[in-house]
Formats: structure tokens, sequence, C-alpha cells
């Protein structure tokens, strides 16, 4: 059983999948990381982010015990990930082991931005998270606030939609609703209530998964 959650930035995507995966006891992928795993290993060593033959080489070299960094979730490797992420090579060779990931039984949730229609376009159930670009900028800067980072709400809104466009407007596996996704608009839900709505969709679509 897989079950592919998209969305743009600060959707709520992440949180909505890692419920579903231990609601189900499926195992879970966030595949934002890997993208943030990339741009930080570039910008360790200094690489250019626009570099894409480096870009791909860095991603074949990932070290994916690495990805429990917590440092990944850093605000400033969100637009860097955006910038390796329009690479097709760097996708290439990020491919497989999503894919494989996905497989594993009894089942996978995989949260990203083209889940549903690159990496698993078989997905048994696919969910498209959005919110407005206010509502999401205002939960990503709550968050950051908790973590007693500095940010401002227009400097966090302007990053979602900078990130946002850039991920909508690249030729590789842009940021797209599957022709087959469910359409989860999250503006007026709390975390609850999305999450019973998600669960809702996967019963219409799949029964109660065992
Ligand atoms: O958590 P947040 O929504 O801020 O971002 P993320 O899911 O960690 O993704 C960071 C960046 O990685 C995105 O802006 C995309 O450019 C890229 N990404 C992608 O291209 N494909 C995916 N499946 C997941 C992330």
């Amino acid at each position: 059983m897989i079950i592919a959650i998209d969305g743009p930035a600060a959707s709520g995507k992440g949180t909505l999948a890692r419920r579903i995966a231990q609601h189900l006891g499926y195992i879970h992928l966030d595949t934002g990381l890997l993208y943030r795993a990339v741009a930080r290993d570039m910008k360790e060593q200094g690489l250019d982010l626009e570099d894409a033959a480096r870009a791909a080489a860095t991603a074949a070299d990932l070290d994916l015990a690495s990805l429990e960094d917590p440092d990944l979730r850093a605000p400033g490797l969100g637009d860097a990930a955006s910038v390796v992420a329009k690479h097709q090579p760097v996708r290439e060779r990020l491919l497989k082991l999503q894919q494989d990931f996905a497989h594993t039984p009894p089942g996978a949730v995989l949260d990203g931005r083209d889940i549903g229609t690159v990496v698993c376009p078989e997905a048994d159930v696919k969910i498209y998270v959005t919110a407005s670009s206010e509502v999401r900028a205002r939960r990503r800067f709550n968050e950051r606030m908790q973590r007693g980072d500095a940010a401002t709400y227009e400097g966090v809104l302007a990053d979602i939609q900078r990130r946002d466009e850039r991920d909508a407007a690249r030729d590789a596996a842009p940021m797209r609703p599957a022709a087959d996704a469910v359409l989860l608009d999250t503006s007026d839900l709390d975390i609850e209530a999305a999450f019973d709505q998600a669960l809702g969709v996967i019963h219409r679509k799949v029964g109660r998964p065992g």
C-alpha cells in the first residue's frame, strides 16, 4: 500500500503524513529531507547550488543516516533545497531509493511535491494538501517562534511564495496535483480535522487498510 501526500511549502503535509503512517503502522519518508540534505552537503563543500552535475554527484554520495540531522529543517535550507531540486539529474539519483522505500510492506506514506506524479504514479491513495499562502506562512512563522528563531511573518511569507513559484515553474517534476489526487484544503482545518479528512479519503479509496 502506497500513500502519496504532496503539496506546497508548509501546507502541513509532513505532519499529516507522519500521523497517517503512525495510525496505519506504515513507514514514512519526508522526501523534502533528501533535497535538503543535498543542499546541506553542497553548502558544506562550498559548491554552487546551480551546478547540476555537482549536485547530482552530491546526491549520489548522500549518507542516508545523515537525514536524521535536526538541522536539516533549518529555514535557509528550504530555499537551497528548492534550488538543487530543479536539476533533473539530482531527481533521477534520488528516484530509486524513494521507490524502493515506497514498496516496503505492509505500506508506506511518502510526502513531497512529485510523489503522486513521478515517484509513485501507481500509488493507491494520492492526497494533495493545500492552504492559502497566508495561512501557511502564519503556521510556519508560529513554529519558528516556538523554536525561538528570529523571523518575521513577512519574511516567512516571501520565502514560501518564492519557493512555491520555483517548485511549480521548474521543468523537472514540477509541483502539481496528480490528475487522480484528492485535494485537501486545510486553510480552515486544524491538524485533527485535517487528519480525519485524510483518513476519510483513504477509507473511501481503499477501505480500511490492515
Ligand atoms: O517542509 P517544507 O514544505 O518547507 O519543504 P520540504 O518538503 O522539506 O521541501 C524542501 C524543498 O525540496 C521544496 O521546496 C522542493 O523544492 C524540494 N522537494 C522536491 O522538489 N520534491 C519533493 N518530493 C520534496 C521536496
